[in-house]
C-alpha cells in the first residue's frame, strides 16, 4: 500500500514538466495520493491550463482550477472548489514565486517599488493568504503537512538572486510563524531549500549554469541535486512519515550551504585554469 493511500492534497505551481512541482506531484501519485491542481489563469487560449492537463490528467487529476494568487477571490474560489471536492486535505504543497526581470536581474537598490511589492505579493504573502484561507474554510484535516519552496539565497547572499533572495527571507520566516499558528491544530509547516534545478522561472536568475558548475564544485557530494531527489523529498515532507518535522527548512543541496570556503580541489582546478 502507498503512503498517501486514501490521502487528498493541493498542488500549486505545476507550469510545465520541468516544475519542481511536477517532480513532487509525481512522487505523491506513485505513492497513492489524490491531488488537486491550479494553473495561471490563461488570458486568450487556454494555455496553461491545457499544459496543466496534459500532464495531470493521466494521473486521474480530480480537481484543475485556474489561480492566480495576486486575487483573494481566486484564491477563495479554488479553496472552496477543493472543499467540495474532499472536504479536508492532508497536504498542500505551494511551489510559486514570481518576480519581473527588470527588477530581479539588476541590483536590490535599484529594483522599483512595485515591482519588489509584486515579488513579495507572489512570492512569499501567497503562502500565508492560501493558508489562512484554507484555514478559514476548515480544510486542513488533522496531521496536515504545508510545504513551501526555498533557496539558500534568502540566507546568505547569493551573487545574482538578489531580490528573489529577499522574497525567500520573508517566505522562510512565514514558514516559522504559519508553523508556530497552525501547529496546535495539527498542521505542520516546513520549507525545502532545494539547490539549482533547470527550471523556467531559474532561468530568470542571473548566471544560472554559472550556480550549477559553482555547486558541482563546491558542494560536499561534488553534484547538483536532480528533478528526482527534490521529488522524493517533497514527497516525504508531505507524508506521514515527517511528522516530528515543522517549522523547519530542510537544505537539499548536497550540503553546499554547509561549506564554509570552497575545497581544495576546486580552488586549484580555478588556478590550473588561469
Ligand atoms: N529551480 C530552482 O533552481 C529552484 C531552487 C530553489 C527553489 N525554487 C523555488 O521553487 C518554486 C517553483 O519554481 P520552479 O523552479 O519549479 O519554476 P516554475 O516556473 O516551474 O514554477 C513557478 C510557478 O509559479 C507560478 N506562478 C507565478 N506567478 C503566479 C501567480 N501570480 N499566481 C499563481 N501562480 C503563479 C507559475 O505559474 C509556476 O507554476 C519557486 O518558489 C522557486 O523559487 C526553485
Amino acid at each position: 500500500m502507498g503512503l498517501f493511500e486514501g490521502k487528498k492534497g493541493l498542488i500549486l505551481g505545476i507550469a510545465n514538466p520541468f516544475s519542481i512541482a511536477w517532480a513532487i506531484t509525481q512522487k505523491l501519485h506513485e505513492q497513492g495520493a489524490e491531488m488537486a491542481f491550479n494553473h495561471l489563469p490563461d488570458r486568450d487560449k487556454p494555455k496553461n491550463e491545457k499544459k496543466l492537463r496534459k500532464l495531470v490528467e493521466p494521473l486521474g487529476a480530480e480537481l484543475i482550477v485556474p489561480c492566480d494568487v495576486c486575487d483573494d477571490s481566486q484564491i477563495e474560489t479554488l479553496i472552496d472548489r477543493t472543499a467540495e471536492k474532499f472536504g479536508k486535505i492532508d497536504f498542500l504543497l505551494h511551489s510559486i514565486a514570481f518576480a519581473h526581470p527588470d527588477d530581479l536581474t539588476g541590483p536590490t537598490y535599484a529594483c522599483s517599488r512595485r515591482g519588489f511589492l509584486q515579488a513579495m505579493e507572489i512570492s512569499a504573502y501567497s503562502l500565508l493568504a492560501v493558508a489562512g484561507a484554507a484555514k478559514k474554510k476548515d480544510l486542513l484535516a488533522d496531521e496536515c503537512s504545508i510545504l513551501t519552496l526555498s533557496y539558500f539565497g534568502g540566507e546568505e547572499v547569493i551573487p545574482g538572486y538578489n531580490l528573489m533572495g529577499i522574497c525567500k527571507a520573508a517566505l522562510e520566516c512565514s514558514v516559522r510563524y504559519l508553523a508556530a499558528e497552525l501547529g496546535p491544530d495539527g498542521t505542520r509547516v516546513n520549507a525545502i531549500s532545494a539547490g539549482p534545478l533547470k527550471t523556467v522561472s531559474a532561468q530568470g536568475v542571473g548566471e544560472f549554469q554559472l550556480m550549477l558548475d559553482l555547486y558541482e564544485g563546491v558542494s560536499p557530494m561534488r553534484k547538483n541535486i536532480s528533478m528526482d531527489e527534490v521529488g522524493n523529498t517533497g514527497m516525504f515532507m508531505l507524508s506521514g512519515l515527517s511528522t516530528g518535522i515543522s517549522a523547519e527548512v530542510v537544505h537539499l543541496d548536497k550540503g553546499f550551504s554547509k561549506m564554509g570556503a570552497p575545497p581544495h580541489d576546486f580552488i586549484n582546478k580555478l588556478r590550473s585554469e588561469g
